[in-house]
């Protein structure tokens, strides 16, 4: 399908037409330079809480360095993806491979709440996210710099309970990036900040997913989100992925622009229309 669909149309078609590409192997020409992500590849997975059968099958590959956004409706198992992703949660069945050694600091997951430790300043919180290498003599030169990636340098030294909302989620992000995973997964990591704190939030993540090179794995609720952040956005349709989606618009992305829009409506249109039938 997709040799057929770049057979048929020039490249820069293929980038303006909303179209989808049910799955969709295409390596996006503009990678970010100093690459340290981890390809990840799931075969077969399954997973089911008691009788519910949750994901049903999802077979999917990730190449080093792409930043995928995954939408479904509320329940379809985004949070459950993200956790057997991560190792958190135990697979039933199928397989989930990152084609080289793996270490527990090389994927890490960031939550929508914070989860700052409230009796540790916000340095000291940071350096958490090193896990065993907290104890060694460069922990806390790395969680500055940690710090200073996310703009909060200056707050190395205050109680998380003074922050807003949205410099929390910055501590959390610096905590997530001081161990400088390979693989970031974020479990709508947005979605409790108001509209332009998401906003500036946003684009951090795009800007230290392009310095940093990891493969990021977004889940989300806003589409819009989907396809301003993301390579590419995979719809989860009870337990697979039912659409595949290429977002072929250059970086930095035109926020509201005609093609993102028209791709935004044509993903909500699916999702909308799968909510129709169940
Ligand atoms: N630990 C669990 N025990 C039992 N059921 C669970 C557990 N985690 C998730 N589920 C169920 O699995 C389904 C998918 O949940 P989840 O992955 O959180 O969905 P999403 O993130 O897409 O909203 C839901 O029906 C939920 O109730
Ligand atoms: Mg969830």
């Amino acid at each position: 399908m997709q040799t057929a669909l770049r057979a048929a149309f020039s490249e820069s078609e293929l980038a303006s037409r909303a179209n989808f590409v049910p799955h969709a192997r295409a390596a996006r020409e503009e990678r970010p330079v100093h690459t340290s992500g981890l390809p990840l590849s799931i075969r077969g997975l399954r997973k089911s809480f008691g009788d519910n059968e949750v994901l049903r099958g999802i077979d999917l590959h990730i190449p080093v360095g792409q930043f995928v956004a995954i939408v479904g409706k509320s329940g379809c198992g985004k949070s459950t993806l993200l956790r057997l992703i991560a190792g958190l949660e135990k697979i039933d069945a199928g397989s989930i491979s990152f084609g080289d050694e793996v270490q527990a600091e090389d994927i890490r997951v960031m939550f929508q709440e914070p989860r700052l430790l409230p009796w540790a300043r916000v340095l000291a919180n940071v350096e958490v996210g090193l896990g065993r290498d907290r104890a060694t003599s460069d922990a806390q030169l790395r969680a500055e710099k940690a710090l200073a990636e996310v703009g909060l340098a200056d707050k190395r030294d205050q109680w998380p309970s003074v922050l807003s909302g949205g410099q929390k989620q910055r501590v959390a992000l610096a905590r997530a990036l001081v161990s400088r995973p390979r693989v970031l997964a974020f479990d709508e990591p947005l979605g409790a900040l108001d509209a332009l704190t998401r906003i500036s939030m946003q684009r951090l993540l795009e800007r230290v997913w392009r310095d940093q090179g990891f493969t990021a794995i977004l889940v989300t609720h806003d589409v819009s989100e989907a396809v301003a952040l993301a390579d590419r956005v995979l719809v989860i349709e009870e337990g697979r992925i039912a659409h595949d989606v290429m977002v072929n618009a250059s970086r930095p992305r035109e926020r509201g622009s005609v093609e993102l829009a028209g791709l935004e409506g044509s993903i909500l249109s699916h999702l909308l229309s799968a909510d129709d039938r169940t």
